[in-house]
């Protein structure tokens, strides 16, 4: 596991340092590492729901779907911008599983950060040299200009505070879906005018360095990566849920991957 050196306190912002199996500041909060090494700076009062962010369901489903391989097409592509850029310190924000800082944590210094306890579980057990800490990105418990590649792979995008914690000419790698992006999921679960997504850039202030297409389609033949494919996005809260029955008579299932990987560089 990588230094805690660029850690801030959530309660006093500020530095934090590691003594034994805890973290403390200079005003005695104190923040203890857990057995399965990872440290939960999230505060109770900061917390909006008792289990924030994304469920057992959820990331259980997306850890089983991306441990076959359906998007190792775009794992690669996100690890060749990332050698490109030779960065120091890489956040994953908003980590889910820690997939795509997976194989780039034997490489760089990475702190994956998500809201969702469950979701650092498993990054914690997947990602052994990662810094896995539970926290909103809203409010990272990071040092100003600490870090040089943000990993921002379909999550939430806090503007601001990713510019406090970028180097200045740091980079957003940022994933967000295509107008195609699971197209035939989408028409088999909702009406037509819900099909397409919106691309657009959340970070209109950054710099664009680049901005490219990542799109195949592959057949799934197995109703468990079905199933798991719709657990693991927010349609099945919006509509997969009661039809249930109907998704578990799936056989296989031709679906299209549509990504859109933009690098953002700060000015
Ligand atoms: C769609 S998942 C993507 C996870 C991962 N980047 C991936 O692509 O496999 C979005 C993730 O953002 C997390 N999340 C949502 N709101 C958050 C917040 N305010 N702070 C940190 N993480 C958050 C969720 O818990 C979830 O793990
Ligand atoms: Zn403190």
């Amino acid at each position: 596991m990588i230094s805690a050196e660029i850690l801030i306190c959530p309660k006093c912002h500020q530095e934090l340092k590691k003594t034994g199996k805890s973290l403390f500041c200079e005003n005695a909060h104190c923040f203890d590492i857990a057995r399965n090494n990872y440290i939960n700076l999230l505060l109770c009062n900061k917390k909006k729901s008792k289990f924030p962010g994304d469920d057992k369901t959820m990331i259980s489903a997306r850890n089983n779907f991306l441990e076959k391989g359906y998007f190792e097409k775009l794992r690669k592509a996100i690890e060749q911008i990332v050698d490109d850029e030779k960065p120091t310190y890489i956040l994953d924000a908003g980590c889910g599983t820690g997939y795509y800082s997976h194989n780039l944590e034997q490489k760089y210094n990475v702190v994956a950060i998500d809201i969702s306890k469950e979701a650092i579980h498993f990054t914690a057990k997947n990602n052994k040299n990662s810094l896995s800490i539970v926290s909103s990105i809203y409010e990272l418990p990071l040092k100003d200009c600490c870090i040089d590649l943000i990993l921002n792979i379909f999550a939430p995008k806090p503007k601001e505070e990713f510019k406090r914690i970028l180097k200045n000419n740091g980079v957003i790698v940022e994933v967000v879906p295509g107008k195609e992006h699971l197209k035939e999921l989408k028409e088999i679960m909702f009406s037509d005018d819900a099909v397409s997504n919106k691309e657009k850039f959340a970070f209109s202030d950054f710099k664009i360095k680049s901005s490219n297409k990542l799109k195949y389609s592959v057949k799934i033949i197995e109703n468990d990566d079905v199933i798991n494919l719709i657990k693991m996005t927010p349609y099945y809260y919006t509509g997969g849920r009661k039809n249930e029955g109907m998704f578990n008579q799936i056989k296989s299932l031709d679906v299209t991957f549509d990504f859109i990987i933009n690098v953002l560089e700060k000015l």
